[in-house]
């Protein structure tokens, strides 16, 4: 049997029908908003990843930092045979987990919904490390996981700060998930972006070279290939701006003019005045004392809290009560 092998927990058709449903409801109720998940097709992939590269865009950077100081202690204290990944992306900061979880640690399981970012990521890792198995996963973490019999103990890694992109009500059923893969002797790793200055917050959403602009353009082009609807990307400004309130980066679309889009497979027409504004994303920026309540309330205990040098992104590794 091959080391990489790929499994989807839900249909294709299921994804297609969860982006109908995304598109009907997000655009039609007031005001509009679509979930981030949409903007991974294999080009927004490749954005972020441009996105991790930035000048302006710390969090990548910070949570690498982290994780190459630490990560043989969290090897040591987690003693991992299974290292899950929800969101894993290119797996480029993982492969410092991986190396220093190896000889042990036998399965790595990368979740995603982006099956180009899993196929590239697995494929070259098997060849990086040969006693590997790499066994990936299509799927939607936020919609139930159902995970492969791998040997125990379990690392599940949630890095990137992409437990931000959720809602505080969808984080809340997303940790109450995570606790219930837990066994005893199982760990979460948990990445989260720190509250900062609004500038350095907003710079980092809002690039000078444009590359935030186009990621978060693309899930128009995702709309128009799908669902055949019409949408100019053109037709949109880029707008990036920080909720003190929320503390959160919000990331919307705003309309130029206005104008009327088709979207033919939902046989519908979606109007928007101009200057109206489309929630495309939330990017929430955290604290200890959040990370440890919102751990807490899933029956989660905050074992141990590291933040890189300059105290912008915080890892956090806890355990089931
Ligand atoms: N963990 C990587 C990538 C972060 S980008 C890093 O730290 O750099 C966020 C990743 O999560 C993308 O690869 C995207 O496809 C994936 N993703 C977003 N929403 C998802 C969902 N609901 N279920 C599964 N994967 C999701
Ligand atoms: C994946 N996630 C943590 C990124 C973030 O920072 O919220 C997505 C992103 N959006 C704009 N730039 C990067």
């Amino acid at each position: 049997m091959s080391p990489y092998r790929l499994s989807r927990t839900l249909p294709a058709d299921a994804t297609a029908a969860a982006l109908r449903a995304d598109v009907s409801h997000g655009l039609t109720c007031s005001p509009k908003q679509l979930p981030p998940k949409w903007f991974y097709d294999a080009r927004g992939s490749e954005l972020f990843e441009r996105i991790t590269e930035l000048p302006e865009y710390y969090p990548t950077r910070a949570e690498r930092e982290i994780l190459i100081e630490r990560a043989s202690e969290i090897a040591s204290l987690t003693r991992a045979r299974t290292l899950v990944e929800l969101g894993s992306g290119s797996s480029a900061k993982t492969r410092h987990l991986i190396e220093a979880l190896l000889p042990e640690l036998a399965v790595y399981v990368p979740v995603d919904v982006s099956e180009s970012a899993l196929d590239q990521a697995g494929n070259a890792l098997v060849v990086e490390h040969p006693g590997l198995a790499v066994h990936a996963l299509v799927a939607d973490f936020q919609a139930g996981l159902a995970l492969p019999e791998t040997p125990g103990p379990r690392l599940v890694a949630f890095l990137g700060g992409t437990i931000g992109n959720l809602l505080p009500e969808e984080r809340a059923v997303f940790h109450a998930s995570v606790a219930e893969l837990l066994s005893p002797g199982d760990a979460l790793l948990l990445g989260t972006d720190l509250v900062k200055d609004e500038a350095t917050l907003v710079a980092a959403y809002d690039d000078a070279q444009g590359v935030t602009a186009a990621f978060n353009k693309n899930v128009l082009s995702v709309l128009n290939r799908e669902l055949g609807a019409d949408f100019d990307p053109a037709d949109f400004d880029h707008v990036a701006l920080w909720d003190s309130e929320h503390e959160w980066i919000e990331m919307r679309l705003r309309a130029r003019t206005e104008l009327t889009a088709k979207i033919p497979a939902l046989d519908l027409a979606v109007h928007f005045a101009a200057g109206e504004e489309l929630r495309t994303e939330v990017s929430a920026k955290f604290r200890w004392e959040r990370v440890r309540a919102e751990l807490a309330a899933a029956e989660l205990d905050l074992r141990q809290w590291w933040t890189d040098s300059a105290g912008r992104f915080a890892l956090s590794l806890a355990v089931r009560l």
